[in-house]
């Protein structure tokens, strides 16, 4: 941009710019224009002539070889436009008719009259919703043997029996779509707070039967008393240790895992470590699945491994809630997403 001031002519806000000028000698051009276009037109003296008859029947003997015969008018007239009195078209009457008649035989063999709770039955005695709940029931019933084989199995079984393994997988797919995706997400990768489910890293056991109970009772569900419970303290909120002390063993949990941290405060913080935190993440921070408490050791992170984060967590204490489904799906169901959950690459 060059500092020289603008040219006001080449301002578009500014009058001085020819664009702008567009002033009353260029309205008074156009409504001269406009004037003479209106004298052009010569003034209308009658109304327009109807089309001839005669180029109108040859018209329409031509294309359907009827008897040439001048179309009576309605009568009506506007501006000189005339309206014809034409029949409706012959196939068009007759699709109208059939339509009618095709009425009220679906009128009487399907649901149609609306009656106070529902609408007349019809005497095929056949609906959507019926239709809708036969299948359903049909369903049912063809799943009904494996099902009943899926419950009746050993549940370590079931990965070595193709047709169980097979349904649970399908099954176990399509509930997890419905149930899951919301907190673990629709690969099943998690997110911060929500396990990933796909990899090797476990918080209460990666078998079957670990993976079949927390689904079953959930963990941390205030409903369920057999639920999965273990519960970090919340070190700065009820002051068990100073903040100080929280960022010296946040920065010693990094040096676990092979992150960089202040050598000082990791220092101070392994003792702190050993007093507060090994009874449950163990010396070496492998964690304790009995408490369902993760490795610290490991490059898997359930919150996450900032600094920040971790402070958080060692102040406030994690406490991860799932809800338990024992009284929400079946035990056919629970299995199936047992054997699903297992099958996506983390099972142990
Ligand atoms: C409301 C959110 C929520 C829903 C819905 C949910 N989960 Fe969870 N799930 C969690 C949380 C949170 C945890 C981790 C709890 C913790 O921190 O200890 C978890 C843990 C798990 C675990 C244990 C992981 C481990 O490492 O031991 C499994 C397995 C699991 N969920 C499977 C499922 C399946 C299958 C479904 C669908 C039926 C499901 N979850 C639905 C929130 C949810
Ligand atoms: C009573 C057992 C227990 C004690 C003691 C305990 N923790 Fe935990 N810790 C857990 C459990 C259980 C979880 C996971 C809980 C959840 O997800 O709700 C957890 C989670 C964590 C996490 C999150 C890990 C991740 O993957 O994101 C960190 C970090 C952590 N603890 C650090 C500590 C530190 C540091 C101490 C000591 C000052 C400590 N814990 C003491 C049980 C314990």
């Amino acid at each position: 941009m060059s500092d020289t001031p603008r040219d006001p002519a080449d301002d578009h806000a500014s009058p001085a710019n020819p664009d702008n000028q567009i002033g009353l000698g260029r309205q008074s051009a156009d409504a001269d224009h406009a004037a003479k276009i209106a004298g052009d037109i010569p003034p209308r003296t009658a109304p327009d002539a109807p089309v001839t008859p005669r180029a109108k029947a040859r018209r329409a003997g031509k294309r359907h070889g009827v008897a040439q015969q001048e179309t009576p008018s309605t009568g009506h007239q506007w501006d000189g436009i005339t309206e014809y009195d034409n029949p409706m078209p012959r196939w068009w009457l007759w699709t109208f008719y059939a339509t009618i008649v095709w009425a009220f035989f679906y009128v009487i063999a399907y649901p149609a009259i609306p009656m106070l709770t529902q609408a007349t039955q019809g005497v095929l005695k056949t609906n959507a919703r019926t239709e809708v709940a036969a299948e359903i029931e049909r369903f049912a019933q063809a799943n009904a043997p494996v099902q009943t084989a899926l419950v009746a199995a050993e549940l370590d079984d079931i990965p070595a029996d193709p047709q169980l393994l097979g349904y649970a997988t399908n099954a176990g797919a399509a509930l997890y779509r419905t149930w899951c995706t919301q907190c673990h997400g629709a690969g099943a990768a998690g997110g911060p707070g929500y396990p990933n489910l796909l990899d090797d890293s476990w918080l209460w056991g990666g078998s079957l039967a670990d993976i079949h109970l927390t689904l079953q009772h959930g963990i941390r569900d205030p409903l369920d008393s057999d639920t999965r419970y273990s519960e970090m303290p919340r070190y700065g909120t009820d002051e068990l240790l100073e903040p100080t002390q929280i960022v010296q063993v946040a920065g010693y949990v990094r040096s676990l895992s092979g992150l960089d941290h202040d050598a000082a405060d990791a220092a101070e913080g392994a003792g702190i470590y050993a007093d507060n935190c090994a009874a449950c993440h163990m010396d070496d921070g492998s964690g304790d699945r009995g408490q369902g408490a993760p490795a610290l050791n490991d490059q898997v992170w359930l919150y996450g491994s900032d600094p920040e984060t971790l402070v958080r967590i060692i102040s406030q204490g994690p406490y991860g809630v799932m809800p338990a489904w024992s009284d929400r799906l079946s035990e056919a169901e629970i299995r199936s997403l047992a054997v699903y959950v297992h099958g996506l690459g983390g099972g142990e």
